[in-house]
C-alpha cells in the first residue's frame, strides 16, 4: 500500500484471477456490496481483472452470476486483462491464488508493484497461510457457492483492514 497516497484520494483495489469471469468478479461484487453498505463507495474503488486474455469483454460466467444473484449481489463487469502498466492505477492488487500471484509478479520487475500484490485470503483470520480461492471453472455449482463464501469472509476482513489502515470514514450524505 502506498504511503504517499494523498488522504483525499480514494483507495483503489483490484481483484485478480485467471479469466476474470468467476472468482475476481465475484470478489469485486461482494466487496462493492460491503463498501456500499459502509457508505464508503466514494472512498474505496473496486475493480477486477484477469491475468489471461481468453475472456476479454465477456460478462462473468453464468454460474458465478447465478450464485451472486442468489445472495443479492450483482456482478456484471466485462472481463479485461491486467498488464504491467495497470499496477500504477491501484493501491492493492488481490490475487485469488499462488498462480495468479506469480503471473502478476511476472508482469513487472518493480518491487513497488510486487509489494501491492497480496493473496485475498491472507486478510481472512480463519484462512491458513497461503490459502487460495480455488478455481471453480471446471467444477460444479458447489464450487461457485464456496467461492462466494470465501470471497465474502475475506472481503469483510479486507474492508475492516482498509478502514483501519487508512482511517476511513463514510462522507456525510
Ligand atoms: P477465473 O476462472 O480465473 O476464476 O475467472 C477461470 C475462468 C476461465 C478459465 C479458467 C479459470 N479458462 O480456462 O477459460
Amino acid at each position: 500500500m502506498s504511503a504517499s497516497r494523498p488522504t483525499s484520494e480514494p483507495v483503489r483495489v483490484c481483484f485478480v484471477c485467471l479469466g476474470n469471469i468467476c472468482r475476481s468478479p465475484t470478489a469485486a461484487g461482494v466487496m462493492r456490496h460491503h463498501v456500499r453498505a459502509a457508505g464508503l463507495d466514494e472512498v474505496i474503488i473496486v475493480e477486477s481483472a484477469g491475468t489471461a486474455g481468453y475472456h476479454i469483454g465477456e460478462l462473468p460466467d453464468d454460474r458465478s452470476r447465478a450464485e451472486a444473484r442468489r445472495r443479492g449481489v450483482d456482478i456484471d463487469d466485462a472481463a479485461w486483462q491486467f498488464r504491467g502498466q495497470h499496477f500504477d492505477e491501484f493501491d492493492l492488487v488481490l490475487a485469488m491464488d499462488d498462480e495468479n500471484m506469480r503471473n502478476l509478479h511476472r508482469l513487472s520487475a518493480d518491487p513497488d508493484h510486487h509489494a501491492k500484490v497480496r493473496l485475498l485470503r491472507s486478510y481472512d483470520p480463519e484462512a491458513p497461510p497461503g490459502a487460495p480461492v480455488p478455481d471453480p471453472y471446471y467444477g460444479g455449482a458447489d464450487g461457485f457457492a464456496a467461492v462466494f463464501d470465501l470471497c465474502d469472509a475475506a472481503c469483510q476482513a479486507l474492508l475492516a483492514a482498509l478502514v483501519d489502515e487508512h482511517g476511513l470514514d463514510a462522507p456525510p450524505r
